[in-house]
């Protein structure tokens, strides 16, 4: 990726960065389903061939430890692509990571569930696309998943896993919400990640063919907070979580909590960044083949173009809620804008902000277009350009 004009901290400030707690290992791109919401790079494909071997993994894992890291999220793409993937979670989990694996179900067995127990694994995320069989279906482009995904569900519950089941929730299939629920109760899962779009990579392609209405959202999240009500009085231990719905909010979220703050992800190719979207700004990140985690985090200049608060516009550099959410989302402020340093234009106080203002009114129109389904094909078409 070419270079921004981005520089590394001058000895003399003072460090503006902990350690990185989070550890998110894409250890693929490759992938079963296609959904058309997933925030993976759009040119994923011409990464495809350069995946990191199971020694570089262990080995960035070590050096994760050694920075402080104690969670280790081993995603995709599908992780369970992944031959090694048992002998990962077992080097991981010996080094005192709590690990968790999140996947799509499809590629998942009876026998694999046990065998990454065997070897330590903490969690399992299992994620559905709807709990209607044919939205669910539709969306990731396989006949058979829903019925692999309860099935393996189930397998995740009776081998003693917590459990979080995740529904990236949209036009689609937002209505259905106390479906969803009701499906999340009959599974046992211990957490249930009702996830609102969020309108990066595919996502943000699909925009359009994605995005609620207000109206959808609110009733969406008033069903939700009816049944965290009646759940408490019956003493049920699920637990919904609701995703902030972005481009309906005033104020931008603190995106990753701040930029090299807590979280650290690493590509199938070796890319360190301090988010899992960052690839495709104008900044140069480093390689964890040519440089140590610990230099990544706390001396290379893609890690530090965000920290403190030098790099700061306006309205952001005189806000008063400016270390609340640092500015926002740097990739959504590139993605809408062109320029990662402008505020979030999710803030109302942005000159950018008629740009969601514009979305939430497209969200009120029909799609005028299909979806365009995340896989090989198509990503080939973004990465020649
Ligand atoms: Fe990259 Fe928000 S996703 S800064």
């Amino acid at each position: 990726m070419s270079g921004g004009a981005c520089q590394g901290l001058p000895a003399s400030l003072p460090k503006t960065h902990g350690q990185p707690l989070w550890l998110l290992a894409e250890l693929t791109y490759k992938c079963p389903l296609q959904c058309p919401y997933c925030s993976n790079p759009k040119d994923f494909a011409g990464f495809n061939d350069n995946e990191l071997s199971t020694d570089e993994w262990v080995r960035v894992f070590e050096e994760g430890r050694k920075l402080g890291a104690v969670q280790l999220g081993f995603s995709g793409g599908e992780p369970l692509v992944r031959q090694d993937l048992d002998i990962l979670i077992r080097e991981a989990r010996q080094m005192g990571y709590y690990t968790n694996l999140i996947t799509s179900g499809v590629g998942l067995n009876e026998r694999k569930v046990e065998s990454f127990r065997d070897a330590g694994l903490d969690h399992i995320q299992v994620s559905f696309q709807a709990s209607d069989e044919t939205v669910n279906n539709m969306l990731a482009g396989s006949a058979k998943a829903f019925q692999q995904k309860l099935k393996m569900a189930r397998e995740v519950k009776a081998q003693g896993y917590p459990m979080v089941l995740n529904f990236v929730t949209h036009r689609h299939n937002i209505d259905q919400i106390d479906r969803i629920i009701e499906l999340c109760i009959e599974l046992e899962a211990d957490y249930v990640e009702l996830a609102t779009c969020q309108y990066y990579g595919w996502a943000f392609e699909n925009r359009q063919q994605l995005m609620p209405t207000r109206a959808q959202l609110e009733r969406a999240e008033r069903i939700t907070n009816e049944y965290r009500v009646k759940l408490a009085a019956q003493g049920h231990p699920i637990k919904l979580i609701f995703v902030t719905p972005d481009y309906y909010e005033e104020r931008p979220k603190a995106c990753m909590n701040g930029w090299g703050q807590v979280f650290l992800t690493v590509t199938p190719d070796g890319q360190a960044l301090p988010c899992h979207s960052a690839r495709m700004l104008p900044i140069e990140f480093p390689n964890v083949r040519n440089m140590s985690l610990q230099k990544i985090w706390d001396e290379s200049p893609g890690f530090n173009h965000f920290r403190g608060d030098d790099w700061m516009q306006e309205p952001c550099r005189s806000c008063d809620e400016k270390d609340k959410d640092f500015g926002g989302c740097h990739c959504q402020a590139y993605m809408l804008t062109g320029d990662a340093t402008n505020a979030d234009p999710v803030c109302s106080k942005s000159e950018h902000h008629d740009l969601i203002l514009e979305a939430r009114a497209e969200a009120e129109l029909p799609a005028t277009e299909p979806l365009l389904f995340r896989n090989e094909r198509n990503s080939r078409v973004f990465y020649k350009g």
